[in-house]
């Protein structure tokens, strides 16, 4: 398995302080990750509006909080899994947000070419800036992942088999059509030998649909597993993780991965 320097992530970490801290302070930032975390576990109906990228506060708290631990997971899982290796040929990121699943899985490949579709422009551009700076030749655009199947299944350089298609934390997010037709998409790909991880959050009341999802993929060999593991966090994300009462020091998802080469 390669491994990324842990280098180009602390310098990705320091580089994302100052481009979020640069015009909000500290409180602000905390004030709106309070917010956007009670979105996520509550929902309320705003994390399908889009609702949860709304403002400057929530946009950089998301960006400065959770899409780094949505790193740290990532890597976790792929390294566990041993999906770097052999590595896939390019991993696309369906509901990339600001790029950190897609990259994670790239960097655990040796650097791999990395790809991005979000419907959030806010969140594209970040994807962009987070490939550079982690050093990945990567691409991201704005689309609508419930039409995937329709719009990019004609992208051949992205589908090939011995490619992969990463989504976290993405899938809860969608109404019930439109998760489906992103699963029809993920299963016609893994059948084609095109690597597929999910992940989500272990939260049942999120996931309803998790355990068909999971039977679906397991006829074609996918598995499912649960995982929990406490990362040594940098002191920003300790920071806000104190200040906004929540409690990341164990790190919990739930992942499904089928790779069928
Ligand atoms: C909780 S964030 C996760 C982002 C990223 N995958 C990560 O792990 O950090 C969910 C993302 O899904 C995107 N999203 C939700 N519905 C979408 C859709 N129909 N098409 C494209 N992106 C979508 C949102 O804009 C948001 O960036």
């Amino acid at each position: 398995m390669h491994h990324p320097s842990p280098d180009v992530v602390t310098a990705w970490l320091a580089a994302l302080e100052s481009r979020h801290l640069a015009d909000l302070r500290v409180p602000e930032v905390t004030r709106a990750l309070r917010a956007l975390s009670s979105a996520y576990v509550e929902r309320r109906h705003t994390v399908a509006r889009g609702a949860t990228l709304d403002s400057r506060g929530k946009r950089a708290a998301f960006a400065l909080f959770y899409a780094p631990l949505h790193l740290y997971v990532t890597r976790h899982i792929v390294e566990s899994l041993g999906a770097g290796e052999p590595p896939p040929s390019s991993v696309l990121d369906l509901g990339c947000g600001t790029g950190t699943a897609g990259a994670a899985w790239a960097l655990a490949a040796g650097g791999v070419p990395v790809s991005g579709i979000d419907r959030h422009p806010w969140a594209v551009d970040e994807a962009r800036w987070t490939y550079a700076r982690l050093g990945l030749s990567g691409h991201a655009r704005t689309g609508d992942v419930a039409r995937w199947g329709q719009s990019d299944g004609s992208d051949p350089a992205l589908l090939r088999p011995g490619s992969a298609i990463v989504s976290a934390y993405v899938l809860n997010e969608l109404p019930d059509d439109a998760r489906a037709r992103v699963e029809d998409g993920l299963f016609a790909a893994a059948e084609r030998g095109i690597a597929i991880l999910v992940i989500e959050p272990i939260a049942r009341p999120l996931t309803p649909w998790w355990d068909g999802t999971v039977r679906r993929f397991a006829a074609i060999g996918g598995r499912a597993d649960e995982w929990r593991f406490s990362p040594e966090l940098p002191k920003l994300l300790k920071l806000f993780d104190k200040a906004a009462g929540l409690n990341h020091q164990a790190l919990t998802a739930r992942s499904l991965y089928c790779r069928n080469h």
